[in-house]
């Protein structure tokens, strides 16, 4: 069998960026045997990925014509974007919203990234990617413009919203949690806010298998109107709250050895934690959409979280 040496349709070009946040810094790992990726931070040096600067985001991404490009950056401290909502809105809205438009006149595929927060958390059940928005949180609002503003640019996109995002580099609830059971013997932790912890490791996978068929079918047919573009609610298997989360880190490290100082940890409401960004109480998310349309399965949140804290510990 011969193989063309020298295709120019298979050289592709994805384009990250916010490559230096918990999503983007998996998304370089798991991008990587897709194409070339290049990876651009609000830093950057050689084109400007500043999110702040949305005519001059636009022209990078003009610039660089990629076929695919995956957004990771966003306004993501929740609590400060209360104080500075237009700020918040470049970042989660204006910016994503311009980046489409140019993704449209590329007929590049846009990977956005959105939340739990569009949604005010109310009753128990999973929501799907049909119920209604209501956010309770400048977050919330600008997440949820930025999500309207990629679906009308028209250009092939996959809007994923997830939830409770942890990483293996930097800082996480997990972490922190570990840190301070290692220093306190008391902790109070919010148990009415359901949601799943989802790795950034996960989304990164999800997004490197979403990619590949947008390719491959760009490859096959040249038809996109044959990608399933749209939104995809995108969170790991199971449920939890967040005194069970960390009462399972605390498990998990007992059981590799290690003595906490810790010795009591009561459940409180989220009333008695009061922030200035008001958090949903349900954020269980229905992810049939996503499992059905790409045949890929999310894994329970407990398998990332043991292997985030395996990695962890023995670091
Ligand atoms: N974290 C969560 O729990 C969570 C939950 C639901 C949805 N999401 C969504 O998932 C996506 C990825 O989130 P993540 O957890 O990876 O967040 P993250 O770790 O905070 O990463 C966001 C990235 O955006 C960058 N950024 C900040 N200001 C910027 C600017 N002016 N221009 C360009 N980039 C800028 C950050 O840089 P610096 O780190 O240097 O500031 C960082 O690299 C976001 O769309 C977020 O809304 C996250």
């Amino acid at each position: 069998m011969r193989l063309a040496t020298c295709d120019s349709r298979l050289a592709k070009r994805i384009l990250i960026l916010g490559c230096g946040g918990q999503v983007g810094w998996e998304l370089q790992r798991a991008l990587a045997p897709l194409g070339e990726v290049i990876a651009l931070d609000f830093d950057s040096k050689d084109h400007c990925g500043d999110f702040s600067q949305p005519e001059a985001v636009a022209a990078t991404v003009r610039a660089l014509r990629p076929d695919v490009i995956v957004n990771s950056a966003a306004h993501t401290a929740v609590d400060k974007a209360e104080s500075e909502p237009e700020f918040a809105r470049k970042l989660n809205a204006t910016t994503p919203g311009l980046v489409a438009q140019v993704a449209a006149e590329l007929g590049a595929l846009l990977v956005h990234y959105s939340t739990d927060y569009v949604f005010d958390g109310s009753g128990d059940a999973p929501r799907d990617e049909m119920a209604a928005t209501a956010p309770l949180s400048v977050y919330g609002q600008t997440k949820l413009e930025g999500e309207q503003l990629v679906q009308a640019a028209g250009c092939p996109h996959l809007i994923l919203r997830t939830s409770w995002v942890y990483a293996a580099r930097g800082a996480n609830f997990a972490k922190t949690m570990l840190k301070l059971a290692g220093e306190r013997e008391q902790l109070k932790i919010i148990a009415d806010q359901i949601g799943a912890p989802t790795g950034a490791d996960l989304l990164a996978d999800v997004t490197a298998h979403a990619v590949k068929r947008f390719l491959d079918l760009r490859l096959a047919t040249c038809d996109l109107r044959d990608f399933p573009s749209g939104l995809y609610h995108c969170v790991a298997g199971g449920e939890t709250n967040w005194h069970d989360y960390a009462q399972f880190v605390f498990a998990q490290a007992r059981a590799a050895g290690i003595e906490l100082k810790l010795r009591e940890v009561s459940a409180i409401p989220t009333s008695d934690y009061p922030t200035p960004a008001q958090r949903p109480l349900n954020s269980r998310l229905d992810t049939r959409k996503l499992q059905v349309t790409f045949g890929l399965r999310l894994p329970d949140w407990k398998a990332g979280v043991a292997r985030m804290l395996t990695e962890h510990l023995k670091g």
